[in-house]
């Protein structure tokens, strides 16, 4: 049997494949069920045990290295097309950006900016503290005792137990408020603390005005001698610069918090007319942020003197704030990655952030 005129014939059709589909084709025309080498093979059967011996040992030797032949081809049209993709998905990024396709900065991102801004001119810096919380940082020591209805209007979604963790302060959860970095700050800093803190909090709630995930600030000033003057001077300076408003009135409700002592709401002046809302001197009041003067036992809480220790905390909702100042009405909408409203509400990516001091 002579098989150099078919071995030839293959060799040129392996080589002639130039693609993957072409390759599979000659793979079947060469050594599938039904194929030339296989055909052969199948008559060997046929023949007389001495050429049964050799024309089956020729054929072996030429099925492999057509086999082989094939596995290279392969691998080199592969490398081919990897190439050709390379090539025509290159991206240059020096040329200039499409005028029609402008991103923009989300206004959760565009308030936490002027947040920080505005704080960090006072001397404040930013603190950060985990999503996922303990029961101790979230409530006990913020001095929410065990069985408190404070607790009970949080909430909260706990996470699956772990079998290691067996008290109650140590039950995990997704914070609900930004306090507990407070908390956490106090634990791992030496006093005097000026911090601001911002990000995701978490509670079981969905209806117009409330979302299971939503942002807030925290801030915390700490040393021996800070008083309810100095809460109420910085929270005037904020937001008078943060809505950009020189003689924004405000005022001071007292109200309750655990781990405040005295604690109070602050309201800016509005005015509303014809279901419309404006913010500046007016004849009504808006609810704007918590605060007050933080407890002694929270203090303690954190390993530090009460009697040496005392200063203010004031938390406040970051969606509520921007939806005051940039007119947005849903607070749904934050959170639908609608693309009409991001471009609509969104902010230029190259502005700053409102400046803090005039
Ligand atoms: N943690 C409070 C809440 O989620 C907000 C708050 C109120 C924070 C008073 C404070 C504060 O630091 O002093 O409703």
């Amino acid at each position: 049997m002579d098989t150099s005129a078919l071995k030839k014939e293959l060799i040129e059709l392996v080589a002639a494949a130039n693609d993957m589909t072409a390759l599979e084709n000659v793979r079947v025309t060469a050594l599938g069920k039904k194929g030339r080498i296989t055909d052969l093979m199948k008559n060997l059967g046929t023949m007389s045990p001495d050429d049964r011996k050799t024309a089956g040992a020729e054929l072996n030797v030429l099925k492999d290295e057509i086999a082989d032949l094939i596995e290279k081809q392969a691998l080199q049209l592969k490398k081919q097309e990897l190439d050709a993709r390379l090539a025509s998905e290159q991206l240059d990024v020096t040329l200039s950006t499409r005028p029609n396709r402008k991103g923009s900065i989300h206004p959760i991102s565009q308030t936490m900016d002027e947040l920080v801004t505005i704080f960090a001119e006072m001397g404040f810096s930013v603190a950060e503290g985990p999503d996922i919380e303990d029961d101790f940082h979230n409530f006990t020591a913020l001095n929410f005792p065990l069985g408190h209805p404070a607790r009970e209007m949080h909430d909260t979604f706990y996470l699956p137990n772990d079998e290691r963790e067996t008290g109650e302060s140590q039950k995990k959860l997704l914070r609900t408020h930004t306090s507990t970095v407070q908390i956490r700050h106090m634990m791992n800093n030496k006093p005097p603390c000026k911090i601001i803190c911002m990000g995701r909090v978490y509670r079981s709630d969905w209806d117009m005005t409330h979302t299971p995930v939503f942002h807030q600030m925290e801030g915390l000033v700490i040393d021996k001698s800070t008083h309810m003057g100095h809460l109420k001077g910085c929270l005037m300076d904020f937001v008078r610069n943060y809505f950009e408003i020189d003689d924004l009135p405000v005022r001071f409700r007292p109200s309750f918090f655990p781990f405040t002592e005295p604690g109070a709401e602050m309201d800016i002046g509005c005015s509303r007319k014809d279901g419309g809302l404006k913010i500046g001197a007016g004849d009504s009041w808006l609810e704007i942020l918590g605060c007050g003067m933080v407890h002694p036992n929270v203090i303690a809480n954190c390993g530090l003197d009460p009697n040496e220790y005392q200063g203010f905390a004031f938390g406040m909702g970051v969606e509520r704030i921007a939806m005051l100042k940039y007119g947005i009405p849903d607070l749904r909408s934050f959170f639908e990655s609608d693309t009409r409203w991001l471009s609509h509400y969104g902010s230029d990516p190259l502005n700053r952030p409102n400046r803090a001091t005039k």
